[in-house]
């Protein structure tokens, strides 16, 4: 045996003793060869395929190609499942299980032999809730995306994962295409393997990994079917091999300007929201501190370079062909909008990996003197609403609505909205407010995708296809709209949205990045002396736990005892 000293593997595999025997013994039952246990890097590979993730089924042969690249490199590859979070499936919603995914990583890393970790992601919460885990026990880690489906096709039309069941629904109820039209499209939005090719929030945390250098370059955009996607995946395996040997851990790369990168290719590719909450979580875990504040000053120079839905209308695939990341990442760089010299998973500079991209369609990717919308970015809005901030994606929003001043609807549930929006008798029209409580990280519990509230038939039956939305849940990075999200603090915590009344005047202005309920203090004191706190779940188990410790939105909702790191010590023998 191999002086196998210096992986923390070792101490499972490279000891002659009875200790050693037991953990060679037990793995040789899978007819692994003993020179595997000679000191190579271990290499895990945490793999989220399930099927009830369709968006990560096709992960068992990715994961293959990444065992392939372990070997040539000469390491030592062992797959291992972590928790899938399906967003279309899994209820009451996706994002209330990406904390308890992420202890699951970062807890299996530790407990095994691992010496190094690629992360296989796609949908959307695994992205985050894998990079938190990994952040955690600080190992070299490397992250590869499943990729996005092919363009989803319609009756000749691109249609987007996400951004089309918006549309169509909402046309469905305006009468401007019947039921079965509707239903006809099922299919053709979800043609291949592969998670949704819009710009939502699957293919923004991928472009975010490769934003942060945790990725390979081309990570975000090669689709899921595409032979490239397996060829880096075999890169991937080589790769992480050499970094385990050169001891490149994640806290080298995911540095605060690896972090301002990725706010500002955020505002470049018009991303999700969703990323604003999931890069404040992964930062929390390494230990940087990132504000919203962040979010809105390095974003808000930044135009919309991609027309990509849902603020566009071309697809992943477009984007892909037209020369992906790498040309939003130099264009960043041309402009002196790069940290250049941030590390990434390949040894090489992010500057070195992109500054001789090439764009092969400016229909898809705009120069940034030249953007496809001017702005991009999250503005992040505070008030007497939002003392805590809340944040709207202008690129998604309607410029007529930016500034606004209307009376509030509203809505104190979201059952309470679905019971009431089609009412005839509902109190509404386009000028007013629609306000959405208790679905925030502690009401829904998990903060669920409904802030993009449909608007109400009676409405969209006049052509009107926007109104001011406003609450403490999240949108689908697939929506679009005129929609304020994460208010802090949710309603569910006591927020002053929780004293919102019906006929209460609201006042939005994004250019000011102000949110403004029209009532007094005093008379916001007197409704939160009368306050009578909701409902929030069982008494049990871990949603009892996640509500008990979640953080707001403005900080990343991670539990309170996970921001942070543990480290990757090898924990006592197994006796
Ligand atoms: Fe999985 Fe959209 S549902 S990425």
């Amino acid at each position: 045996m191999k002086d196998s000293k210096r992986h923390r593997s070792a101490e499972w595999f490279g000891k002659a003793d009875k200790d050693g025997f037991n953990h060679r013994s037990w793995m040789k039952n899978q007819g692994i060869p003993d020179d595997h246990f000679d000191g190579r890097p271990v290499i895990g590979i945490c793999n989220t395929w399930s099927e009830l993730t369709p968006c990560n089924a096709h992960f068992r042969e990715l994961a293959e190609r990444v065992k392939r690249g372990v070997l040539e490199a000469g390491g030592f590859p062992l797959e291992f499942p972590v928790t899938s979070t399906g967003e279309t499936l899994m209820r009451p919603t996706a994002m209330l299980f990406r904390n308890l995914v992420s202890m699951d990583v970062e807890e299996s890393i530790r407990a095994n032999p691992i010496d190094g970790v690629v992360l296989l992601v796609g949908c959307d919460k695994t992205t985050p809730a894998l990079l938190m885990g990994a952040a955690s026990c600080d190992i070299p880690t490397l992250a590869l995306s499943g990729g996005p489906m092919l363009n989803g096709v319609y009756r000749g039309e691109r249609i987007g994962s996400g951004t089309h069941v918006w549309k169509f629904d909402a046309m469905v109820k305006a009468g401007e295409i019947t039921l079965d039209d509707f239903l006809g499209a099922e299919a053709c939005n979800a043609r291949s393997p592969g998670h949704c090719m819009t710009m939502g929030t699957a293919s923004t945390m991928a472009s975010m990994v490769e934003a942060l250098g945790i990725g390979l370059p081309t990570n975000a955009a090669i689709p899921a079917v595409d032979s490239r996607r397996k060829t880096l995946a075999q890169i991937a395996g080589r790769r992480i091999v050499e970094m385990v040997e050169s001891d490149l851990k994640m806290s080298k790369i995911l540095t605060r300007q690896a972090f301002e990168n990725a706010i500002r290719v955020n505002a470049a590719i018009g991303g999700s929201t969703n990323a604003v909450i999931h890069l404040m979580a992964i930062a929390g875990r390494m230990g940087i501190d990132l504000s919203l504040e962040d979010w809105d000053s390095l974003g808000r120079d930044i135009p919309c370079l991609v027309n990509l839905m849902p603020s566009g209308e071309y697809l992943m695939e477009d984007f892909y062909y037209a020369g992906g990341l790498p040309v939003v990442l130099k264009e960043l760089g041309a402009q002196g909008c790069l940290h250049k010299d941030a590390l990434t998973v390949n040894g090489e500079t992010i500057w070195n990996n992109v500054h001789d991209a090439e764009c092969y369609d400016r229909k898809v990717i705009f120069p940034f003197k030249d953007p496809f919308k001017p702005v991009g970015g999250i503005a992040v809005l505070r008030g007497n609403l939002a003392p805590g901030g809340s944040v709207i994606k202008p690129s998604a929003a309607s410029p007529e609505l930016m500034q606004h001043r209307g009376r509030a609807v509203v809505f104190e549930t979201i059952e309470d909205y679905k019971a009431r929006i089609d009412d005839p008798d509902l109190d509404i029209d386009e000028t007013c407010v629609m306000v959405l409580k208790n679905c925030g990280p502690k009401g829904y519990p998990g903060m669920a995708e409904v802030g993009n509230m449909a608007l109400p038939t009676k409405v969209l039956k006049k052509g009107i296809t926007d109104m001011v939305r406003i609450s403490d849940a999240r949108m689908s990075g697939t929506a679009y709209g005129t929609v304020v999200l994460h208010v802090a603090p949710e309603a569910a915590a006591g927020g002053p949205l929780a004293l919102v009344e019906n006929g209460d005047i609201i006042e939005i202005d994004v250019t000011a990045r102000s949110i403004h309920v029209d009532i007094s203090q005093a008379e916001l004191d007197a409704r939160k002396a009368r306050w009578v706190l909701p409902d929030t779940g069982p008494e049990r188990g871990y949603v009892h736990l996640y509500v008990e410790h979640v953080n707001q939105a403005d900080t990343g909702c991670d539990l309170d005892f996970l921001v942070g790191k543990s480290g990757a010590a090898v924990p006592r023998e197994n006796h």
